[in-house]
């Protein structure tokens, strides 16, 4: 059976005291069978990790460095973030691709650091609106996806997905539950055809998932979960989402 996640991605939002009235109203999250995280800025990790110790509540940062330690300034590695207890990354975002100008190779080391440090790689992939009109949304996200599967097979643990079209992403657009399942199967099988572990990668879906569109989205054979990200902010939301 593959896991399912739940992961709200905070982007650069919060301060101590809205972090810690969310984070005491997730506490309230009855089990589900998904697992449960947040990504939050990596000022935020102490606050983070102190609030949501002993809890079934997972954290990690939203961005890793591709190197171990040196003269990156500004740049946090992943060793970093497991000394706080963090036990998942995003990489990939397509925030970063955009305002960072990450490439698929760049995606592919960071995945690869983020793994080998004991952390669990959430590696997003997802089309322009663009891309999607000019019938290349398969080329493109199969690409991003490729530059990943070589560092794949020296993963020390599977990563995780996540199709995120960036038309979707805080545009209250979400792509529809068959427009999604479309890509997952896709990716299942590209993954498939890697490895049979590799099946078994969990594929997360996010873009303006809701409360009122979880439920429908994860019922999709291929959709293991969602990466929230303006709903994620909200605790009724995220608790809502994380239910469904
Ligand atoms: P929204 O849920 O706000 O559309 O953001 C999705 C996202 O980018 C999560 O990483």
């Amino acid at each position: 059976m593959r896991e399912r996640w739940v992961i709200g991605n905070w982007k650069m939002n919060g301060t101590l005291q809205r972090n810690r009235e969310l984070l005491d109203a997730l506490k309230a999250l009855a089990p589900t069978r998904a697992r449960i995280a947040v990504c939050v800025p990596s000022v935020f990790l102490p606050q983070t990790a102190e609030l949501l110790a002993g809890t079934a509540i997972a954290w990690g940062a939203q961005d890793v460095s591709a190197q171990p330690n040196g003269a990156y300034t500004g740049q946090i590695s992943s060793s970093m973030l497991q000394e706080f207890g963090a036990s998942v990354a995003i990489v990939g975002h397509s925030e970063r691709r955009l305002f960072n100008a990450e490439s698929n190779e760049d995606v592919a080391k960071k995945a690869l650091a983020a793994a080998n440090a004991g952390l669990r790689p959430v590696v997003c992939v997802g089309e322009s609106l663009a891309e999607r009109e000019a019938g290349r949304a398969e080329a493109v996200v199969g690409a991003q996806l490729a530059a990943c599967t070589e560092a794949l097979a020296r993963f020390p643990a599977l990563p995780v997905i996540a199709y995120e079209p960036v038309w979707a992403i805080g545009t209250g657009k979400t792509a529809s539950p068959e427009q999604a399942e479309a890509m997952h199967a896709f990716l299942r099988s590209e993954l498939a055809n890697i490895s049979p572990e590799a099946r078994q990668v969990p594929i997360l879906y996010g873009g303006s998932v809701k409360p009122s569109n979880a439920a429908e989205l994860f019922a999709q054979p291929n959709i293991d979960g969602g990466l929230i990200g303006g709903a994620s902010l909200v605790a009724a939301d995220f608790l809502a989402i994380a239910a469904a």
